[in-house]
């Protein structure tokens, strides 16, 4: 598929006991630092097909950047990425498209002035005998937002500019999914949208989960976190503090791990772990 695949020498170890469930998705050890600013420290994450997981923290700590080394818009400077249980080297957007990693990025780069159709397939437009085969892009873009459920949009052929923000959020999303993704990763989908379209949006998070996605969604709004979150993952400062089932966790427990890094004083602990000692 991709020369992405090879596993670095020694690197051959790493990761968890292989025991049936392995997420689709395993971060272990990535560090990221841009000059003097280290944003991530040694972190370790799980994305699990057909799971939401919620990634919190507050400003500047680093979601942003876990997101784009993923994405293969940057490279980690330590730590491996492993892929279906594979590891992988995620060296562009082009890698991690071809693993089937696609991304909804914080200020959406949607192009305004292109239409909704030109939107979904730019950079990657269909052609037949070098020609631009819009019947098939028409096409294939009308029966993704269709499969999402996306019916407010009145023309596939509208610009991108006289959408609204929840209709350009859809967009987004339905231009992520339309490529067979197996990960979506959504940074802040409904930081700029009013209820209604928030609603929408998260309705759309759901039915990406339901088609075996792993999906991580950023988002500094905790109701919308718990809405559609299985699990959540709080980065403080460039670490992962808590990771683990939502039920494991409640707001102010949330908002503690994102605030100090830990909550009532202590390390995360997930429910299942009970009697651990020190
Ligand atoms: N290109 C860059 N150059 C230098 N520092 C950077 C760069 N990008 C991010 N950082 C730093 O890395 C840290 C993490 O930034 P990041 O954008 O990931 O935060 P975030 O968690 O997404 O925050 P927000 O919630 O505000 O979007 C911050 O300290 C930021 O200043
Ligand atoms: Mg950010």
């Amino acid at each position: 598929m991709t020369e992405v695949n090879e596993a670095p020498k020694g690197a051959s170890s790493g990761g968890d006991g292989v025991d049936g469930s392995e997420p689709l998705l395993k971060l272990r050890g990535i560090d990221k630092h841009f000059g003097p600013v280290q944003a991530l420290y040694g972190v370790n994450l799980d994305l699990p097909a057909g799971q939401v997981t919620g990634l919190c923290g507050d400003n500047g700590a680093g979601k942003s950047v876990l997101t784009s080394c993923i994405a293969g818009a940057r490279q980690p400077d330590h730590g491996q990425i492993y892929f279906d249980g594979r590891p992988v080297h995620i060296r562009s957007t082009r890698d991690a498209a071809a693993l089937g990693i696609e991304t909804v990025y914080q200020d959406l780069a949607l192009a305004d002035n292109l239409d909704i159709v030109q939107n979904m397939f730019l950079g990657r437009e269909l052609l037949s005998h070098g020609l631009l085969n819009e019947d098939s892009m028409e096409l294939q873009a009308g029966e993704t937002l269709s499969t999402l459920h996306v019916t407010t949009v009145r023309s596939i052929r509208q610009p991108v500019a006289s959408l609204s923000g929840g209709q350009r959020q859809a967009v987004a999303v339905a231009r992520a999914v339309m490529w067979n993704s197996k990960l979506v990763l959504l940074d802040e989908p409904t930081a700029a949208l009013g209820v209604v379209q928030t609603q929408q949006v998260l309705e759309l998070i759901v039915r990406l989960r339901d088609r075996g996605l792993a999906v991580m969604v950023i988002s500094h709004n905790l109701n919308d976190v718990f809405e559609v979150a299985d699990r959540i993952a709080v980065l403080y400062l460039g670490r992962m503090v808590a990771e683990g089932s939502a039920a494991d966790f409640d707001r102010q427990s949330v908002v503690e791990y994102m605030t100090t890094g830990s909550s009532s004083g202590r390390p995360f602990e997930p429910a299942g772990s009970a009697g651990g000692e020190g």
